[in-house]
């Protein structure tokens, strides 16, 4: 969300070095930073971890990352070298108070030739049982005084429910000031969620019609055709409504819902967010098993491929009750969004990598065109398409070539490919490059993130409260239980298709 400037010297010190994040994602976010000239003439990493590890064996590790997961692909050798320079790794037992002394030190060296202090981010890439002792030992050894310069970021998941997010919440602002805090939620630093307030905001055209006199309802989609790959005893205690539903979708219904904020920063833009999460219908027990649906994949095909069972997936309980599919009906109460429903469904093993938000408009309140004119009518859609395919279309109607009138819906189709020849940032690089220069826009602020698990916690409590009976109620491969098609279809509409990409809609 910065304009163009470089942040000032950085040191930035990863808790869980040696692990996956660091390894897929921060890393070759950082070397792509640097490559771009977006990384201060001064700049570090330490790595941090429990392994044992020589400086050099945690410089080819990250290569082997960048070499295997950046999005320009091997690492350039000469760029390299320059860049590995800056790298360094320390074993560390977390719970230690030695291992913070000697990464005090360390930093002060670091910091020595530099002649001044600089930003230290503490990037918390470890499971969530660390961040108490962690931000204690950070505390007790106070190499992260100072509000303005020492940042801490924490990754998902932020609680496993309202009472451990609050809790967790406690500790970190015991320690560190809000603003110092950057709890990511990685859907904010894709291009196309960025985008959802410069389509929003920045044109006039739209803002008229975005409310509940011209919208029907919203839909919104996140699709994997993954199932859980290596996280199962992860995601064997989360499921999709954790995993998905409180951070991600909730943040891109958000972006849809709220209000024009009065200027972009960051408190501003999060006050306009936690409004719509303040104003979301409650659910009652009884709503949840109207409004709410939850699935587990069974074994089946994709993309010619045998793939098993939720529960045969290795890490999983083989008897496991824990959902990887869920759709919820929600509402936002007030002026704008009274009575529009908004759809969202999530789950892993469907039949396509797909995130869209679907915008349906209301139909022609009068149509003058005979019956046989408008046989293929649809009411307007807008269809926001966030990734795999990067881009936005607009259904409208058009008349059909030839001597009669024959309407037929036709698609105007923005398409970043298409216009635009630079290649846009991994999400990591824009959260990454925002947090040393201390923007917060794009990251959950506590107050977010507790209202997103108190909106859930029925959903939760009566989920908890009575087993699944029918699971697993849906194939691999297809697009979610039968049960997800009757939530919508109870309404009189449907899922809408989904646009497969560079094509038009059928
Ligand atoms: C993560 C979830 O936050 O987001 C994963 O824990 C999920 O389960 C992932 O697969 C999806 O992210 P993306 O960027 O691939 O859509």
């Amino acid at each position: 969300m910065q304009s163009a400037r470089k942040p000032d010297p950085t040191i930035i010190i990863i808790f869980g070095g040696g692990g996956d994040l660091c390894w897929r994602k921060l890393m070759p976010a950082i070397y792509n930073l640097y490559l771009d000239n977006w990384l201060p003439d001064n700049f570090a990493v330490i790595g941090l971890d429990i392994k044992e590890m020589s400086d050099d064996q945690f410089r080819e590790r990250i290569l082997d990352g960048i070499n295997q997961f950046s999005r320009r692909g091997k690492a350039i050798e000469d760029e390299w070298k320059k860049f590995a320079s800056s790298l360094s790794y320390q074993k560390a037992d977390f719970m230690d108070a030695e291992t913070y002394q000697r990464l005090s030190q360390q930093l002060t060296n670091i910091e020595a030739p530099w002649g001044k202090k600089s930003n230290r981010v503490f990037y918390l890439a470890i499971p969530p049982t660390f961040i108490e002792p962690i931000t204690e030992n950070l505390s007790s050894s106070h190499i992260a005084q100072d509000d303005l310069l020492d940042r801490i970021v924490i990754e998902k998941p932020f609680g496993h429910d309202l009472d451990s997010a609050r809790k967790l919440n406690k500790i970190i602002n015991n320690i560190f000031d809000e603003c110092q805090i950057y709890r990511i939620d990685h859907y904010l630093g894709k291009e196309t969620v960025q985008n959802m307030m410069a389509f929003r905001f920045a044109n006039a055209l739209f803002e008229p019609i975005w409310n509940r006199n011209f919208i029907d309802h919203i839909q919104i989609t996140v699709a994997e055709e993954v199932g859980v790959e290596h996280r199962g005893s992860y995601y064997d205690h989360a499921g999709a409504l954790r995993d998905m539903i409180q951070n991600h979708i909730l943040q891109l219904l958000c972006l849809t819902a709220m209000e024009p904020p009065v200027s972009f920063s960051a408190d501003e833009v999060r006050n306009k967010k936690v409004d719509v999460l303040r104003a979301m219908r409650k659910f009652n027990p009884d709503d949840v098993h109207k409004n709410v649906v939850r699935g587990q994949y069974g074994g089946g095909w994709l993309q010619g491929e045998k793939v098993v069972s939720y529960k045969e997936e290795p890490g999983v309980n083989p008897k496991s009750n824990i959902e990887t599919f869920a759709a919820v009906k929600f509402y936002v109460d007030n002026w704008r969004w009274q009575d529009v429903p908004f759809y969202v469904r999530t789950g892993k093993r469907l039949a396509q990598k797909t995130s869209v938000i679907t915008i349906q408009f209301r139909p022609v309140p009068h149509s003058a065109f005979p019956s046989e004119s408008i046989e293929n009518w649809q009411p307007n859609r807008l269809v926001i398409n966030i990734q795999p395919e990067m881009g936005i279309r607009l259904r409208f109607q058009a008349k059909q070539p030839g001597l009669k009138m024959l309407l037929t819906p036709v698609d105007m189709i923005f398409n970043y490919g298409n216009s635009y020849t630079t290649e846009p940032p991994e999400a990591y690089e824009t959260l990454l490059l925002d947090i040393m220069l201390g923007d917060a826009t794009l990251f959950m602020r506590s107050d977010q993130v507790e209202a997103a698990w108190q909106l859930l916690m029925p959903i939760i409590e009566a989920w908890e409260s009575s087993a699944p009976v029918d699971f697993p109620n849906y194939s691999a491969g297809t697009w979610g239980p039968e049960t997800s098609e009757s939530l919508i279809a109870r309404d009189g509409k449907n899922w809408l298709i989904l646009p497969a990409p560079n094509n038009n809609p059928k």
